[in-house]
């Protein structure tokens, strides 16, 4: 989603612009742009598609010198991407780079078009950057405050006011941070922006405005300034580089072992670590994307292992649902960024009521992070590619965990310190099945023609069909549904004809059977079908893989990672741009 970073300093900001916004293209983008300032000379260079051609322009232009500059990733929302609606945008003495949406600006934009305004672009950041042009004053932080009272919706503003050689910002509901560097400071919607120049930064809160030279930086809130505390961000051994990996993708996948063996390290040994679930009757996870698959793997192992009740909702409609809170409840928050704006809204609605929250999250300072009940930290260090792959695998690890650790608190897991030993045991296995990369490369050569394929599994099988599916659509552009295993006839199995990639997920013992046999009825159609099982046993009709048979708890922590980088490579045979899949955004901040 769209990422801003700003630059004052002593020296000449484009470097810094340019370096950030490729820190930022992971999240998705489809445009770009800068600003630079010079007393009262605004100089905006903007362009559509990869940074690449932005700084392609930048390096054409006979750019102002200057010490002070803003630049954005923009992914449309209001407006198609082109450079008119490419951030910055500028109105009379407010230029400004906005992150999130104005939920009101047609309102404003219709009073403002009949008090004879003329605007450029058709976007709601226009709008906003009028009003702060109508309410501007000599005070700069009177000139903002009063602008972001007309504004309802959520907002990230970097700002350059004509009168004032300082760089201004300001957020609500988006994230924003100031960096803190030598002779000079930033500010970044995301610390992977900033993370080469500086490992220390405040985190601005919902409406705190900024007021930044080279070497001061105020925050105010309400009119006057406040203290704030100076975070650090502590380097994990991964960094966001793609080291000898062609994509950030396979090399997340490879890093799965690592990641899963410190998350367990730190859960393992200080089990006061692990939240209790047992006091609850009841738990909803509540998430986007790969986290709410992830979630129905929790889902699966909470009520099966641990004789809890337990439902899974994407946040987007569980925020606006009525949601009968009758009973003990608490609602778990899975998020890698810990800023999905869905995400954020269904905490708060917990909130609300009065309910615990536990927020399963990567990004440490995140908004879930700091504003859920409860948090319990996956360790999956930076991770760039907008597919999520080793997040989701400490997703369900720490999920797992929560289950068995209830399970054998309430006296219903027998084997629970066989299954703590294997759980010491599973990055290794992790690995075997990654080693085993070239056989799943072949399967996405195999694909490479193919326009849809379908994934069948039932209970926890159906979960991991979920992601796998997500997978293979979001980076192939294959289309790719997953279905349990029985409801494929009510319907679906019309689109199934000769030659038709159907995925089989079998590991489930009670309900191997019955995956068999809807197996067959689709065999017998003549799809070509690809099992991934635990089960030697099982018939192999196209293509088999057979992962080590574990605990319930752990086995689709061996299964996923082989749909993952089958999705990778279906994609890679298809010279896909795989980190940046089109339209997708890796942390979506907007509803
Ligand atoms: C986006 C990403 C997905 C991710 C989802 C939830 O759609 O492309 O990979 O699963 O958001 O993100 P979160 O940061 O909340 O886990």
């Amino acid at each position: 989603m769209c990422g801003i970073v700003g630059y004052i300093g002593d020296k000449s900001p484009e470097k810094f612009l340019i370096d950030g916004l490729k820190k930022l293209e992971y999240r998705g983008y489809d445009s770009s742009g800068i600003a630079l300032k010079n007393n009262d000379k605004i100089q905006i260079i903007k362009s559509t598609g990869r940074i690449s051609e932005l700084e392609e322009k930048i390096n054409e232009t006979e750019t102002i010198p200057c010490t002070l500059g803003i630049a954005h990733t923009r992914w449309a929302t209001h407006g198609e991407a082109n450079e008119r609606n490419a951030h910055p945008h500028k109105v009379g003495r407010v230029t400004i780079v906005h992150n999130g949406i104005i939920e009101n600006s047609n309102e404003i934009k219709n009073r403002l078009v009949n008090e004879g305004i003329v605007f450029k672009s058709e976007t709601d950041t226009e709008v906003a950057c009028a009003v702060m042009n109508e309410l501007y004053s000599n005070d700069p932080i009177e000139t903002i405050e009063n602008s972001i009272k007309q504004l309802k919706g959520s907002y990230a503003f970097g700002i350059l006011l004509e009168d004032s050689d300082k760089l201004y910002a300001v957020r609500k509901d988006s994230p924003l941070i100031v960096g803190i560097g030598k002779n000079e400071n930033y500010i970044a919607s995301d610390i992977n922006a900033i993370s080469d120049y500086t490992n220390e930064y405040i985190l601005l809160e919902d409406n705190e405005i900024a007021e930044i030279t080279k070497d001061s930086i105020k925050i105010y809130k309400d009119g006057q300034e406040i203290e704030k505390k100076i975070e650090t961000e502590n380097k994990t051994i991964e960094t966001a580089n793609k080291g000898t990996y062609e994509h950030f993708m396979l090399k997340e996948i490879m890093e799965e072992p690592i990641v899963l063996q410190r998350t367990l390290n730190k859960y393992k040994y200080s089990k006061e670590n692990i939240m209790d679930l047992t006091k609850y009757d009841e738990i909803h996870i509540v998430a986007c994307g790969s986290a709410l698959y992830a979630g129905m793997i929790g889902k699966e192992l909470l009520e099966e292992k641990a004789n809890i009740k337990c439902f899974t909702e994407c946040a987007s409609e569980y925020r606006y649902k009525k949601v009968i809170y009758d009973r003990k409840t608490l609602v778990i928050l899975v998020s890698q960024s810990g800023e999905t704006a869905d995400t954020i809204a269904a905490m708060r609605k917990a909130h609300e009521e009065g309910i615990d929250t536990l927020a399963i999250v990567n990004v440490k300072l995140s908004t879930i992070a700091r504003e859920a009940k409860y948090h319990m930290f996956i360790e999956a260090g930076p991770e760039i590619s907008v597919a999520t792959t080793k997040a989701y695998i400490l997703q369900v690890a720490l999920l797992s965990i929560l289950a068995l650790e209830a399970a054998h608190k309430k006296g219903l897991e027998p084997n629970y310190e066989q299954y703590l030993q294997e759980l010491e045991k599973l990055p290794n296995k992790l690995r075997k099945v990654l080693n085993d990369k070239d056989i799943f490369q072949k399967v996405g050569e195999e694909l490479k023609e193919d326009k849809s394929a379908f994934f069948i599994g039932r209970g926890i099988d159906y979960a991991i069909c979920k992601e796998g599916s997500l997978k293979l659509k979001e980076v192939s552009y294959t289309h790719s549904d997953a279905y349990e295993a029985g409801e494929l006839k009510h319907g679906t199995i019309s689109l199934i004809e000769e030659g038709i990639p159907v995925f089989a997920i079998i590991t489930k013992d009670n309900i191997k059977e019955k995956t068999e046999s809807n197996v067959i009825e689709v065999a017998s159609r003549k799809a070509k079908i690809y099992t991934i099982t635990n089960d030697e046993a099982i018939t192999n009709h196209h293509f088999k893989y057979t992962v080590e048979k574990i605990s319930d708890y752990f086995q689709p922590i061996l299964v996923v990672p082989a749909l993952q980088l089958i999705g990778y490579y279906t994609a890679y045979s298809r010279g896909l741009e795989i980190d940046h899949p089109r339209n997708l955004a890796k942390s979506v901040t907007v509803e």
